[in-house]
């Protein structure tokens, strides 16, 4: 049921440009606790409910024909709130993993992920490994988890692996440049994201792909995340085809 065709209209300015849609949405999912407190629910709830909006999104995009979709799951940073809160984010991982593989598998859907997953709990391991390995012959989106992702450690990470490949003869050092560095990132053979969204209003990066993110269309919205859905992305969307994207450069015509 994902693939019923788009409405395509890219005269109207109302309509999202479907030859003009980003190769790469990179989502901040942010706001499941404000929304769950709102409702004077426990946080664990708007966790819940922030996996259906992702579920919502991943479902939209697929059906549009992104390439790429990336989403900040777990920061290195997270590991800070109460341990039963990260228990909750864990499980939800797995779950989320075991009720969706099929329906993701069926619809062409590569999963992948970065950051430390050898930090996390075994059995998450072990649901992504599965789900990497089912996956990884589709030739459909590309959904990208962050899990245990930090922007800084990721760099770290690429300094270490390039650096050991200098000590062992690998890799010449003037032969370091903006192109291979990128390629030794978790982000290895994925264009850098057009579009990057932040829910629920903050204005920050919170250590998400910073180097990636170099001439990224910036996108904040109000909602919260679990508030989020194929409306929602369509208008950010529309927003991101409305900027001017000069990389630097100007406009001789
Ligand atoms: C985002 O929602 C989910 C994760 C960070 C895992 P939050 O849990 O950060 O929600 P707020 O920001 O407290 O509302
Ligand atoms: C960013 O949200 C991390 C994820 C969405 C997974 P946070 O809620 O952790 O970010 P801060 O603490 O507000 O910067
Ligand atoms: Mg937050």
């Amino acid at each position: 049921m994902w693939f019923k065709p788009w409405k395509q209209n890219t005269e109207s300015t109302d309509q999202v440009a479907m030859d003009r849609l980003p190769r790469h949405i990179a989502i901040i999912m942010d706001g499941n606790g404000r929304w769950a407190q709102k409702r004077a629910l426990p946080r664990s709830m708007g966790h819940r409910s922030g996996v259906e909006a992702l579920r919502k999104v991943v479902k939209a995009c697929s059906k549009l024909g992104i390439e790429v979709l990336t989403v900040y799951a777990f920061s290195t940073e997270n590991w800070k709130r109460p341990k039963d809160e990260v228990g909750v984010l864990m499980t939800l991982l797995t779950e989320y993993l075991r009720k969706e593989l099929q329906e993701l598998h069926q619809n062409n859907v590569i999963i992948r992920t970065m950051g430390k997953i050898n930090d996390l709990p075994l059995e998450a391991q072990r649901e992504l490994a599965h789900s990497i390995k089912s996956t990884r012959d589709n030739t459909g989106l590309v959904l990208n988890l962050a899990l245990n992702y930090g922007g800084r450690s990721e760099i770290i990470d690429a300094v270490r692996k390039l650096s050991k490949e200098v000590l062992n003869g690998k890799q010449r050092i003037e032969e370091i440049d903006e192109h291979c560095f990128s390629e030794t990132l978790y982000t290895q053979g994925l264009p850098d994201p057009d579009l990057l969204i932040r829910t629920s209003g903050e204005m920050r990066l919170s250590n998400f792909l910073l180097w990636q993110l170099a001439y990224t269309e910036i996108v904040i919205v109000e909602e919260l995340w679990p508030d989020f859905g194929q409306k929602a992305l369509l208008e950010a969307i529309k927003a991101y085809q409305k900027r001017d994207r000069r990389f630097g450069g100007i406009h001789t015509s």
